[in-house]
């Protein structure tokens, strides 16, 4: 697979970028990383405690930091991303450069049920969720769209069967499977 075998997942909060990242990573035998915790562990503070103590801007430069330090670095990884990280123009070439990229598409109400009572995205604090989400996605849905390789809609969809899919597309550009034999991998 090009671009060092990556496979960068984008989209939405709450998109199930972390649970079909993992089954991902886990099914395929990568290593499984997520942007945020990567932040996190390097700031040492929670997402939600960036956002507060030095603003979102800091944060989105932060994950810009995030993708040029993972450039060139990563191999036969599976990437999970903030779901703000592919909106700017400078990241959403990262990501290209990093891997192949593949959007899980949501949508609204999908979000809303799996959002309904979280308190660690800053973002969707305070105000009427409905609001927020529908006018975030209209937003960011076609960012989406212009930084992904693959567009994925998942809303009928099990994490099994979104991860059954990726490694399809996967072979689909490839025009072979993903190896899941570390040392053939290396032999190449
Ligand atoms: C954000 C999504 C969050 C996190 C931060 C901002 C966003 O990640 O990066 O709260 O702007 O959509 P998840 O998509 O993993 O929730």
């Amino acid at each position: 697979m090009r671009k060092m075998n990556n496979i960068i997942l984008i989209g939405y909060m709450g998109s199930g970028k972390t649970s079909v990242g993992k089954l991902l990573a886990k099914t395929c035998k990568y290593q499984f990383c997520d942007t945020d915790e990567i932040i996190e562990k390097n700031e040492g503070e929670r997402i939600s405690e960036i956002f507060e103590a030095k603003g979102e801007s800091h944060f989105r430069m932060l994950e810009t930091q995030t993708l040029e330090q993972l450039q060139g670095k990563m191999k036969r990884c599976v990437l999970s991303t903030g779901g703000g990280m592919p909106c700017s123009e400078v990241n959403a070439g990262l990501l290209k450069s990093i891997g192949t990229v593949f959007y899980l598409k949501v949508s609204k109400d999908i979000v809303l049920g799996r959002l309904q009572g979280d308190t660690t995205r800053p973002l969707l604090q305070n105000g009427d969720l409905e609001e927020k989400v529908e006018q975030m996605l209209k937003l960011r849905d076609p960012l989406y769209e212009r930084a992904a390789d693959v567009i994925i809609q998942t809303d009928t969809m099990s994490v099994k069967e979104i991860v059954n899919e990726v490694m399809k597309q996967v072979e689909q550009i490839n025009g072979t499977g993903i190896s899941t034999k570390r040392k053939e991998q290396k032999r190449k």
